[in-house]
């Protein structure tokens, strides 16, 4: 199992960190304008790598948004061809008073490297490219065709790889994808991803009074938007959880008993999950469904903030003219994002309370998707997964969304391989994300070897 390329990348380990390192040092915020050539800096170390490493063709494209790192390697004649997949935006940084260390000075501590993106999706990422790197360096070749594809816009969305892909380019031609972006069930569990939930994101605007309005004056008489947005918030999900859209619910597929029964023999504790990963008093759901159940198979609605109105310290007596909400709902395999959105707008405008004007808007939306596993691909993967971990591999979904697995299906025809290096307790989108260092390792020991898999 010890091929000459795993060899390289344990001699190498120092160097390949200090190199992921730099790139967590570029703060590649994709919403926050202000970041954006941080985005592009990010783009461009990217490829330069993938020069240095003896990618070919490696180039940026360039869109309206962050641009796409492209590259390949294609002379594996008669070899199958890999598009590799990775993101190299990260969420912002905020709360920052909470971070231990500050989130673009990498710093490791027990084990552990801390930084925004460290798990997502730069130490992944990186993680793909010294697999590369060390099957090149030590064979002059790489053992498959290799085309990869980085975006800098999945935590936004994805506009322009899906613009991208949905334009079939000759350059994404494959057999199969490799996405990195995903995490292990557990610590040294060796782990394929095979499904993730949709998601709308959406904004919700009230309107009432033509300009903000002394609240003595004017309580008793003018709207306030901000009770308005509240009462429409109230009625969207009951208190069991379950969402009250009409009709939201009538695509849902739920998993096969098969699949249900994988699911049941995980290693999953649900109160250690409570106490160490979500830290409440109690967890909220649909009755009768287990948590993996509910954050993997069954569509959910969250309110992330609440701009607008009154928030600075001490009191301010106003009306404010406007309230606003950021919603999002995950969707689950065969709910269609445009019909989610359209029971939902249609839903809010019936409810809307009167004396107030109601604005719902789309941010943007993606597909989830559910990965075929009777395929080569993930019988060499789960091949290589064995040797590297010791383990046989976990099949399971996610929750979270990565929009454009679902399109390299529908577009490009590509079964995709979600072998991710992440761990539940990484942080990932909140304060003092980590990646494991462990897992750096072995993920690329993983990359090397299932690529040698599907190439022997
Ligand atoms: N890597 C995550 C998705 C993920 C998280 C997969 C955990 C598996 C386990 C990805 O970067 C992400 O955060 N996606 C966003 C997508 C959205 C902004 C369209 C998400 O899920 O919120
Ligand atoms: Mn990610
Ligand atoms: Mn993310």
């Amino acid at each position: 199992m010890s091929s000459a390329a795993v060899q390289y990348a344990r001699q190498n380990h120092t160097r390949f960190l200090d190199e992921l390192k730099a790139l967590l040092r570029i703060p590649s915020i994709s919403t926050l304008p202000e970041n954006k050539d941080d985005c592009r800096k990010a783009a461009e170390t990217l490829r330069n790598e993938l020069t240095r490493i003896g990618m070919e063709n490696a180039r940026l494209i360039e869109s309206e948004g962050h641009p796409l790192v492209y590259a390949d390697w294609l002379h594996a004649a008669g070899k199958p061809t890999v598009l590799i997949y990775g993101h190299y935006d990260v969420q912002p940084s905020d709360p920052l008073d909470e971070w231990l260390a500050p989130p673009f000075e990498p710093v490791e501590r027990d084990g552990n490297l801390y930084a925004r993106g460290a798990a997502d999706d730069k130490g992944q990422v990186v993680a793909q490219i010294k697999a590369l790197e060390s099957l090149m360096a030590a064979n002059g070749k790489l053992p498959i065709n290799v085309r990869v594809l980085f975006e800098g816009e999945e935590e936004v969305g994805g506009e322009t790889i899906a613009n991208y892909v949905a334009s079939k380019p000759a350059d994404l031609k494959a057999d199969f994808a490799l996405v990195s972006d995903t995490e292990l069930f557990a610590p040294g569990l060796p782990t394929l991803c095979v499904g993730l939930r949709g998601m709308i994101y959406t904004e919700l605007e009230v309107r009432g009074a033509k300009t903000d309005l002394h609240s003595g004056m004017y309580g008793g008489a003018a709207p306030n938007p901000f009770v308005s947005l509240c009462q429409i918030i109230a009625r969207l999900k009951d208190e069991n959880e379950h969402i009250l859209i009409p009709g939201f619910y009538d695509d849902v597929v739920p998993p096969s008993p098969e699949e249900l029964a994988a699911w049941r023999s995980l290693p999953f504790d649900e109160e250690e999950y409570r106490k160490k990963e979500v830290g409440s008093r109690q967890l909220v759901g649909e009755p009768g469904l287990s948590v993996l159940e509910r954050t993997w198979a069954r569509p959910t609605l969250d309110v992330h903030g609440m701009p607008g109105g009154f928030t600075g310290a001490g009191a301010k007596t106003v009306i404010p003219a406007k309230a606003m909400a950021k919603v999002s709902m995950r969707l689950v395999p065969n709910m269609t994002p445009a019909r989610a959105f359209e029971l939902y707008q249609s839903y809010v405008q019936k409810i809307a309370p009167a004396g107030v004007d109601v604005e719902v808007r789309l941010i943007h939306a993606g597909d989830a998707c559910i990965v075929a596993v009777n395929n080569r691909y993930i019988q060499a993967a789960t091949h290589a997964l064995h040797e590297v971990w010791g383990k046989d591999t976990v099949f399971i979904r996610s929750g979270g969304s990565i929009p454009i697995v679902g399109d390299f299906d529908r577009h490009l025809g590509l079964p995709s391989v979600m072998m991710g290096f992440g761990l539940p307790d990484d942080n990932i989108h909140a304060p003092n994300e980590k990646f494991n260092l462990k897992n750096f390792e072995l993920g690329i020991e993983s990359v090397i070897r299932f690529l040698e898999e599907v190439g022997s």
